[in-house]
């Protein structure tokens, strides 16, 4: 295979990119990101690939989950603090469910540039450039607001660093103990109309933390309970952003990217011999490739290849969004083809990009039945193929939103406009996510039998 460097990526087609009227300014904001300090460490990138190595033998789940787009309106740290609240709550339930540890990964700290299915938008007659992420250009629907300005990438990577600070703050520093956690799911199951069904996890799960106290286990013989870790991801859109902060790690002298722990590759960029493949191959960091209905077992297989040359365990995640209804039809034979080969992969299931509709009344939204049902889906596929369903990847927020059909409140098509707030795709709100992880830990277990 050719030599590979940071740069390499520019010699190859490239899709979903902005046209920066000004590319002087554009070379000058790249510059000032390269002297940014980096937003992870090496060495915590590696840890993460020993646990995602552990979801891909089955002996681990996979959590990743977080806003379709980050903004710069909606950053504040409650928003922030809230989404990591009921990220850790879906985590315990999750846990108990599915018997093993729940490896948790935020899309968040970097989660700005969005790949789109048109490069236009028209309202009313009028046709704009797509909005493509606030670290491009702005939602406002006005010509000069569609403008891609590169000053958005030093905005995007501070808003990135006060956002991973403060995760980091969050897991090491006391909102993380499993007891609190606990009783956060308690206060939920005791107000939900599905409380009967929650029940039964939650006192067992009540005894269990009852027990390990009265034998002597708590936060300071095992910093466990009251610590976690919790890691950062984001789509590996923008490559010049990626570039800036790909770095050789002074310990063992490989390159990774600096921006997060993980990055993926969207359904929509993943063409075996373009850039986004590319750039990725050359990086240590785990990668994850989304697979979507029109994934050919040829084009998976070679990126598989190029990805992950070594076969390792932990490196690539394949994060799979067929819709629900179509994950039998259209993941088979890639299941199939993956295993007979032998390659080390972590399945994850993406259940909100193959199941987004438009209401009648015009807002884009996806049914909560629709994510369970492919998730169940995703579970059943992998028992009779005897292999292992590695984890979910959700879209949701910790915020109170109205963006998703359904759930045990029922939200109708008529309940969105009251507070759809995303900059994107639609978000499970905190109760439809964490209903969610009740049902899928149900399942878990199912699927345990
Ligand atoms: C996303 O994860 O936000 C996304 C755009 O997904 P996909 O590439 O699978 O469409
Ligand atoms: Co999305």
């Amino acid at each position: 295979m050719s030599t590979w460097t940071p740069q390499t990526w520019r010699e190859k087609p490239i899709l979903q990119q902005p046209t920066y009227p000004d590319a002087a300014k554009v070379a000058e904001v790249e510059a000032e990101l390269k002297r940014q300090a980096p937003l992870v460490f090496a060495g915590e990138i590696r840890n993460l690939k020993q646990e995602l190595a552990a979801v891909s033998r089955g002996d681990a789940f996979l959590l990743q989950g977080g806003d379709c787009a980050e903004s710069f309106a909606e950053f504040s740290a409650d928003n922030i603090r809230d989404t990591f609240k009921v990220m850790l709550q879906m985590a315990i339930v999750l846990t108990f469910g599915a018997k093993k540890p729940v490896v948790k990964i935020g899309r968040v700290a970097g989660q700005f540039a969005k790949p789109r299915s048109a490069d236009t938008e028209t309202i009313d007659g009028v046709t704009l450039p797509a909005y493509r992420g606030d670290i491009i250009n702005d939602i406002k629907f006005t010509e000069e607001a569609r403008i891609p300005d590169p000053e958005r990438l030093l905005k995007a990577y501070h808003q990135s660093a006060a956002t991973s600070n403060l995760i980091r703050a969050f897991a090491r520093g006391g909102l993380a103990d499993l007891h609190k956690v606990h009783q956060w799911n308690l206060d939920f199951v005791k107000r939900s109309p599905l409380a009967e069904r929650y029940n039964d996890l939650a006192e067992r799960l009540e005894e269990t933390l009852a027990f390990i106290k009265a034998v002597g286990i708590n936060g300071i013989t095992t910093p466990q309970l009251q610590e976690t870790s919790f890691y950062t991801s984001h789509e590996a859109l923008l490559l010049n952003y990626e570039e800036a902060f790909t770095r050789v790690d002074s310990l063992t002298g490989d390159w990774y990217d600096t921006s997060a722990h993980m990055l993926w590759i969207g359904d929509r960029t993943r063409q075996p011999d373009h850039a986004h493949i590319e750039f990725a191959r050359g990086i240590q960091n785990p990668i994850g490739l989304k697979a979507g209905p029109t994934t050919s077992v040829d084009d998976l297989l070679r990126n598989i290849d190029s990805l992950n040359p070594n076969n390792e365990e932990g490196k690539l995640n394949i994060i799979v969004r067929m819709g629900a209804g179509n994950v039998e039809k259209h993941f088979t034979d890639l299941l199939r083809a993956v295993s007979k080969e032998g390659k080390n992969v972590a399945w994850s299931c993406d259940p909100m990009h193959g199941n987004t509709i438009k209401t009648e009344n015009g807002y884009k939204t996806r049914r909560a039945e629709d994510v369970l049902s492919e998730v169940k889906e995703f579970f059943q596929i992998h028992k009779a193929e005897g292999t292992n369903a590695g984890g979910v990847h959700f879209e949701m927020t910790g915020r109170n939103v109205t963006e998703c059909l359904g759930g045990q409140y029922d939200l109708t098509q008529h309940d969105l406009a009251e507070r759809y707030h995303t900059h994107c795709d639609p978000r499970l709100n905190a109760d439809q996510s964490l209903e969610l992880a009740f049902l899928i830990a149900d399942s878990l277990k199912d699927a345990a039998k």
